[in-house]
């Protein structure tokens, strides 16, 4: 299956020595989680950084944004080299004219759903987006545990996507090992994220290995 590594459980002081063994693993594109405080209880990562990855790599940036205002902010992370927003259906905001917005302005674009969100919220907004991304965690911290249920989100989503004929790839984003990305492939994933599991050992490695489910 196709590797977004996310940057967040990355050595930050090596960055790019990071960034250039998940190449070297195979990574499809880097996962850059978005926090800012409100929506989330963490902070993370604002544009500057992102511009700073943006050299490091040539590989598709996805800016996971868990904002309050990601209509505020989205031009920004754009502007900065990100490729693609990944955007909450829970923000505080009008889901539909947002993604409305950076259709407009030709800006690719997801649809990320928490634990609790039923896929059923999400089937309004697939049908220009690239991207699927189920939480298996509550967003804010790397290092948790897989939600099973998850698995059965991911089912679900396959069937419906394949059924309407959508061109969308479902990722996954929380907890994510060698494991349980195996059940979610195998449930119709094509893209895991993955953070705490690939940057506590050897990098290339769990990449690759991922990478070959
Ligand atoms: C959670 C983020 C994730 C997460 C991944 O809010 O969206 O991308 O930190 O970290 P692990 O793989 O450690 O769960
Ligand atoms: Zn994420």
């Amino acid at each position: 299956m196709k590797v977004s590594p996310s940057l967040i459980s990355a050595r930050l002081e090596f960055l790019a020595d990071e960034i250039e063994k998940c190449h070297a693993g195979g990574a499809s594109s880097f996962h850059l989680d978005v926090m800012d405080g409100a929506f989330v209880p963490n902070l993370t990562m604002g544009p500057d950084l992102v511009k700073a990855i943006r050299k490091c790599t040539s590989l598709s940036l996805e800016c996971h944004l868990m904002l309050e205002r990601p209509d505020k902010y989205y031009r920004s992370f754009f502007d900065a080299g990100g490729n693609i927003m990944l955007i909450h259906v829970e923000s505080p905001i009008s889901t539909g004219n947002l993604l409305k917005e950076l259709k407009n302005q030709g800006i690719p674009y997801g649809v990320v759903i928490n634990p609790e969100t039923r896929f059923e919220m999400a089937k309004p907004f697939l049908e220009n987006a690239e991207i699927l991304l189920i939480m298996s965690v509550h967003p804010g911290f790397s290092g948790q545990k897989f939600i099973p249920d998850s698995i059965l989100k991911v089912k679900e989503a396959r069937k419906y996507i394949d059924e309407n004929g959508l061109d969308v790839d479902i990722e996954v984003d929380g907890g994510i090992n060698l494991e349980n990305a195996a059940a979610c492939r195998n449930a119709g994933a094509d893209i895991a994220v993955s953070a705490s599991y690939i940057f506590s050992e050897n990098v290339e490695e769990r990449v690759s290995g991922l990478r070959d489910l």
